[in-house]
């Protein structure tokens, strides 16, 4: 709703009340309407403020209400009717103005903003554009190269900055809505002609069509297959163009592409999917959510490789007082400068001061002794693992948390290791890990509530999506990449280049197909677990599967990818980012084939996806079957923040039932027909029975997995 009253004799005052956000709801847009015509129809009042309830402006459209039937008064009508009142209107934004609550401050004549508060149009991030007016009335106020980055990014900008861009006419460190109001009587009785930012001309650059190709061409590049970016230029393209009616024609017309288009549900499914991690639950129904976390003041780090490192840096970013433990000498010393200059770096960035001080190095593990939680992250040996949980429970204060930063090991075996196998759970984070936002917290059989409830409140701390998943091989993430992986080098036996299987993967929105990222984390680490496991790198069945030894085969000729200036691809020299293809490695796939009598035949893109995608959904399936994912939300947010899947196709399992289910799986039945010797391409259990009840939408799976579940 909308508060009123009358202030300072003659401000009407308008309050947005609807908490959190006051978002505006269709009784939020009533109240506007039915208070501003009671403000301009009042002879008393000469002037009014808009202002939120609470310390906040308003975040924007109610995002509950997308996609049911709209009820109440439009948005863009309500906001003319701000606009053409004949009395001025003030915004009073604290706190935040997004979406459509921006677009409201950009219908007021003036705006006024504390010092604290922040404003964007992020609708891109949702898959839309700011259709209340925002891609027509920011350009007319700011400039189209201005509004143009801000509505294509959708960033979120300070008060200051807003006012330098000339958003917001002044910044007060004050009362906001005192500062509104006393500014509301200075203009009572000025002319409001310039005011209306729509009936002001658009500025028009000189080189309007070399600007929008410029821009279009960038945004194609890192919208990589999004469509609501490009719409955004196109629209502020019509503002810069057309006059402001039929602009606003336009921005209407491409916004109804964008609403029924897949990629919107997708994108807002995954905005809900990653605020419902945080309320985690076990697929029985049990919630760790219900208990609480302890506090943690202090932590340590044991290792300090790459994961270390950025695991260091993460936790004093956090503010916690890090001991960081490294045996080797030399690794200390290059680890405290990387830190450092992490610290440092990150600081700058974000304009405040670096926390150097809150880090301490030390070779001997007892410097862990009275730190509350303790992250390892040693090589990937088991046998050294158990080692350092046999020392660290030695070492370590009672009731000390342990977690494991291991990428696939068992947690239990680990806390089996420990006095108290209740403390231990996997903290799996992502490299670069003071950069990456998915965490995936694993619980063992015996991790407590009050230790996961812990380990996620500090991923949330640290400002990550915080996952609880269940102990398996590879938890969720690792698990249902081994079957994608898998496929990628058995369609290169097939026929397949590196650049092909690149390009299809590549196309379909990953930021980087299998081995241009197979190549960038290097190819040794893999081999090297691979060998110390015992498997021999020529066999080409293991456990009476098919199996590819085409990354062991290709590391044994020193070709580890970018670090070593070779891999699936060529680089200028050792660290080179920029992949070339390399004929080497196509007479090395012919050789390998010619050797094992393989035939080459054409492979096209839609069997890279099909294959490489449906294989990876397929253990997707089995992870909720096993009940290692509590819901298909928790593993799309997984792949959307820690493995690059396109948000916009929401991820694997959204994407399986966008594609249909009955596809995915009549798909796999046919590649596991012509391929019966990998497991991967059977078809789950799980996705029969989903398809058999007549392929209920995602939110519906729940019930059908309960059932598999009570039937184990
Ligand atoms: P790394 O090889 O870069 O670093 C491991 C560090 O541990 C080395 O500096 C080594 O000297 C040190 N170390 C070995 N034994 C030690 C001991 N007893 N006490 C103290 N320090 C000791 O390895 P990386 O890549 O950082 O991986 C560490 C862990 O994180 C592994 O379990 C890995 O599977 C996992 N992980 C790795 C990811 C990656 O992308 N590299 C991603 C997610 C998890």
């Amino acid at each position: 709703m909308a508060q009123y009253t009358r202030v300072s004799g003659s401000v009407g005052l308008i309050s947005l009340r609807n908490p959190p956000v006051n978002a505006l709801s269709s009784v939020v847009r009533q109240g506007i309407v039915d208070t501003v015509k009671r403000a301009l129809s009042d002879p008393e009042v000469k002037s009014v403020v808009i202002c939120g309830h609470n310390g906040i402006f308003c975040g924007g459209a109610d995002i509950k209400e997308f996609g049911t039937t709209m009820s109440g008064p439009p948005l863009v009508p309500m906001i003319h009717a701000v606009e053409a009142a004949d009395k001025p209107v003030v915004a009073a934004i604290e706190g935040l103005a997004l979406g459509g609550g921006l677009e409201l401050a950009l219908g007021c004549h003036y705006r006024i903003a504390h010092s604290k508060a922040r404003l964007g149009l992020p609708e891109v991030s949702l898959g839309l554009l700011p259709a209340a007016g925002g891609t027509q009335r920011l350009p007319r106020l700011i400039g189209v190269p201005a509004a143009l980055d801000l509505i294509t990014t959708g960033r979120h900008i300070t008060a200051a900055e807003a006012l330098t861009l000339g958003i917001v006419d002044q910044v007060t460190d004050q009362n906001t809505v005192d500062a509104a109001v006393k500014f509301a009587l200075s203009v009572a009785e000025q002319s409001l002609d310039a005011r209306r930012i729509s009936t002001n001309p658009c500025p028009r650059p000189s080189d309007l069509d070399a600007l929008f190709e410029g821009v279009m061409q960038k945004v194609r590049q890192t919208a990589r297959g999004a469509i609501a970016p490009v719409a955004c230029v196109q629209a502020v393209r019509a503002a810069a163009t057309l006059p402001y009616t039929q602009g606003m024609e336009r921005e209407q017309e491409l916004m109804a592409t964008l609403f029924n288009s897949g990629q919107a549900r997708a994108l807002q499914y995954c905005f809900f999917a990653q605020r419902a991690v945080g309320r985690w639950s076990m697929p029985s129904g049990a919630r760790w959510d219900t208990s609480k976390p302890r506090p943690i003041r202090k932590a340590a780090v044991i290792g300090l490789g790459t994961m270390g490192r950025g695991i260091t840096v993460a936790l004093a970013q956090t503010g916690l007082f890090v001991v960081a433990v490294e045996t080797q000498e030399k690794q200390l010393m290059e680890a405290k400068q990387a830190v450092s200059g992490m610290l440092e770096r990150g600081a700058k960035r974000r304009g405040v001061a670096p926390v150097l001080n809150l880090v301490s190095y030390s070779s001997n593990l007892q410097a862990v002794a009275d730190a509350d939680l303790v992250i390892e992250a040693v090589f990937e040996d088991m046998a050294l693992k158990k080692k350092v949980f046999q020392q660290l429970s030695a070492v370590c204060k009672p009731g000390t948390f342990l977690c494991t930063n291991t990428s696939a090991l068992d947690i239990d075996h680990l806390a089996s290791q420990t006095r108290s196998p209740e403390l231990v759970v996997g903290m799996h984070f992502f490299a670069p890990a003071h950069v990456m936002k998915l965490l995936e917290v694993v619980y063992g059989p015996r991790s407590s509530p009050e230790a996961v409830a812990t380990a996620m409140h500090l991923g949330k701390k640290m400002g990550k999506v915080s996952v609880a998943v269940g102990n398996c091989r590879g938890f969720v993430g690792n698990r249902m990449l081994k079957p994608y992986l898998e496929q990628a080098f058995f369609l290169l036996e097939e026929g397949a280049t590196p650049e092909l299987v690149d390009q299809a993967l590549e196309e379909f929105g990953f930021a980087m197909g299998v081995f241009r990222m197979s190549d960038l984390s290097g190819l040794d680490v893999g081999s090297k677990i691979r060998k110390a496991s015992g498997q021999p790198a020529s066999n080409r069945v293991q456990q009476g599967h098919r199996y590819s030894p085409l990354g062991d085969l290709l590391c044994e000729q020193g070709r580890f990818g970018q670090k070593t200036g070779r891999g699936w691809y060529q680089y200028d020299k050792p660290g080179s980012q920029v992949a070339r293809s390399d004929p080497w490695v196509h007479c090395f796939l012919e050789e390998y084939r010619a050797r094992h009598g393989l035939v080459a035949r054409r492979i096209d893109h839609q069997e890279v996806l099909e294959r490489c995608l449906y294989s990876l959904i397929n253990e997707g399936f089995r992870i909720l079957e096993d009940g290692i994912a509590a819901g298909p939300g928790d593993i799309d947010a997984i792949y959307v923040f820690g493995y690059g899947w396109p948000r916009y196709r929401g991820g694997p399992m959204f994407y399986a039932g966008m594609v249909g289910l009955e596809r995915v799986l009549e798909r796999l039945e046919h590649y596991h027909q012509a391929h019966p010797d990998v497991p991967y391409l059977q078809p789950c259990g799980l996705l029969r029975r989903l398809v058999a009840s007549g392929s209920p939408p995602i939110h519906k799976w729940s019930e059908v997995i309960r059932k598999v579940h009570s039937q184990l």
